[in-house]
């Protein structure tokens, strides 16, 4: 990305947000380069408060679906509730560095919003080789989530591309460099590939413009979850 469409806060100008939304809206999944959306002080700051909080293996997403990857949890979104941070001061912090001002104002330009979005599930996700995320659709978690925001923590690893399924003839490919946001519709089935080599980590939330309870209908069994 040009420096010319950064801010002098290394946000991106209106018309570099217009674009991405456009961008959006067209093909459903945009990546947003490094140090536009999170600069590397603020990803720092998250790997340390990611320390502070347990690690729980998920090999069952949402919709019976199979995975293999360790997630931390920071919000959860359980059906019949309303989202919630989970216990502890890193979870909190974590929301609120996602929730600052600027970043707010740029994610609620890319993603079309007139009202504010609210972060309905935010958890962090660690990869080490063998590690997939089965192909399945997010907003079968939650029908109001709308869009997945992805953050990048991890640059030395290989596999573990993020693979979006528009249509049973179509496949995106993407593997987003250290720093990037990754931002893809709910609505698109997608997967992330087994990790071959080093250890793939990123920050995964859900926004929506719906705050309130969480109008999934549970189908069968429940269990940890999903994502990207
Ligand atoms: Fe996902």
């Amino acid at each position: 990305m040009a420096r010319s469409a950064h801010d002098k806060k290394g946000l991106l100008s209106e018309e570099a947000l217009t674009k991405f939304r456009v961008e959006l809206l067209v093909k459903g999944t945009i990546v947003i380069g490094s140090q536009t959306l999170f600069t590397q002080d603020e990803l720092a700051r998250i790997n340390q408060l990611q320390a502070e909080i347990p690690e729980e293996e998920v090999r069952l997403g949402d919709a019976g679906d199979s995975h293999n990857v360790f997630v931390k949890r920071v919000r959860v979104d359980p059906p019949g509730r309303s989202p919630s941070n989970v216990d502890g001061a890193a979870p909190r912090q974590i929301i609120d560095l996602l929730e600052r001002k600027d970043r707010g104002f740029a994610l609620k330009t890319i993603l079309g919003a007139s009202s504010d979005y609210v972060i309905r599930r935010c958890q962090l996700h660690r990869m080490p080789p063998g590690s997939f995320v089965g192909i399945h659709l997010d907003a079968e978690s939650d029908p109001d989530f709308e869009y997945s925001v992805i953050v990048q923590l991890a640059q030395d690893f290989e596999g573990g591309e993020f693979v979006v399924y528009p249509s049973a003839y179509e496949q995106q490919v993407f593997r987003p460099p250290f720093g990037a946001v990754l931002v893809t519709t709910c609505r698109l089935r997608h997967e992330v590939k087994p990790v071959s080599a080093g250890e793939r980590r990123s920050l995964v939330y859900f926004c929506s413009k719906r705050s309130g309870t969480n109008r999934r209908v549970i189908e069968s069994s429940t269990s940890g979850h999903e994502a990207s």
